[in-house]
């Protein structure tokens, strides 16, 4: 099978965000291919509808699979919320979403069964991660929060910053009123957040990162259908990670350099309403 082993996994988010999650499969799969798009031209999906988030995935999903792909992953909390069925019709491959791998983590790890979800509006309005909670253990509480204007403090590099420690904990209060013991950080944006979200929550709230949760399960799944890279990626192999974005490649590369472990030199521009 090292055929399609050596073939890239396509991921794909709504802009920057994803690259947590591109992050986590270069850190704990490093044999394996990476084509990444972002939709940098349409971000953010957050605020967004169901229609418009599904058109936006399909015609995402058609672009990668002209790039001879094995696998794709949403790396998209909102996109899974709202658009995995979809995905998943139109890619006629295995895809994995970022919502179920958190979702086991955390339930997994609750103690006293009171978990907290902090993500888009879009997200927390499908109670995508309650509900999938609540189908592996259906006594664990799971209280949620939107957290609309964490994306931007991010994309502005305000990660550490009183302004953005003050809105951290107006959304984060009601939740640990209730008294979670667990949060997921069910955005991209957020585990950028995480010694922030740390040192305002302290020790006592385990604090599960989907981003990592899926690079975990997105290997697991390789191994299971035989379709994982056994074949290491040479240094020097001109293109292991490939990006695409639809707008604004400069931004995209700046960001993409402060939080990846290998130099990105450039992001081509796909012209991804005409998928
Ligand atoms: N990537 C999105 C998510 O994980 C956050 C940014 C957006 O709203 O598009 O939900």
């Amino acid at each position: 099978m090292e055929k399609a082993g050596s073939m890239p996994i396509g991921v794909f988010d709504s802009g920057l965000g994803g690259l947590t999650v591109a992050r986590e499969i270069m850190r704990n799969l490093p044999n394996e291919r990476i084509v990444y798009f972002g939709d940098t031209a349409r971000v953010p999906y957050g605020s967004k509808s169901k229609n418009t988030i599904v058109r936006y995935s399909r015609q995402i999903v058609r672009f990668l699979k002209t790039q001879d792909i094995k696998a794709i992953v949403i790396a998209c909390n909102t996109a899974t919320a709202l658009a995995i069925d979809e995905v998943s019709e139109e890619a006629g491959m295995p895809v994995i979403g970022v919502v179920e791998p958190g979702a086991r983590m955390a339930a997994e790890s609750t103690r006293n069964g009171k978990v907290g979800v902090i993500a888009t509006r879009a997200t927390i309005h499908t109670h995508a991660y309650s509900n999938a909670i609540r189908r592996i253990n259906p006594d664990i509480r799971v209280f949620s929060q939107a957290g609309a204007l964490l994306v931007p403090l991010v994309e502005e590099g305000w990660v550490h910053d009183r302004v953005t420690d003050e809105i951290i904990m107006r959304y984060l209060d009601d939740l640990l009123e209730h008294g979670i013991d667990t949060l997921i950080l069910g955005c991209t944006h957020y585990p950028l957040l995480r010694s922030t979200i740390r040192k305002l929550v302290g020790d006592e709230v385990t604090l599960i990162n989907p981003a990592y949760e899926t690079a975990k399960e997105l290997g697991r799944m390789l191994a299971c259908r035989g379709l994982e890279s056994t074949g290491t990626i040479e240094e020097g192999e001109p293109y292991p990670y490939k990006f695409f974005v639809s707008d604004d490649p400069d931004k995209f590369t700046s960001f993409a350099n402060s939080i990846l472990p290998v130099d990105v030199k450039m992001a081509k521009i796909v012209p991804i309403e005409e998928y």
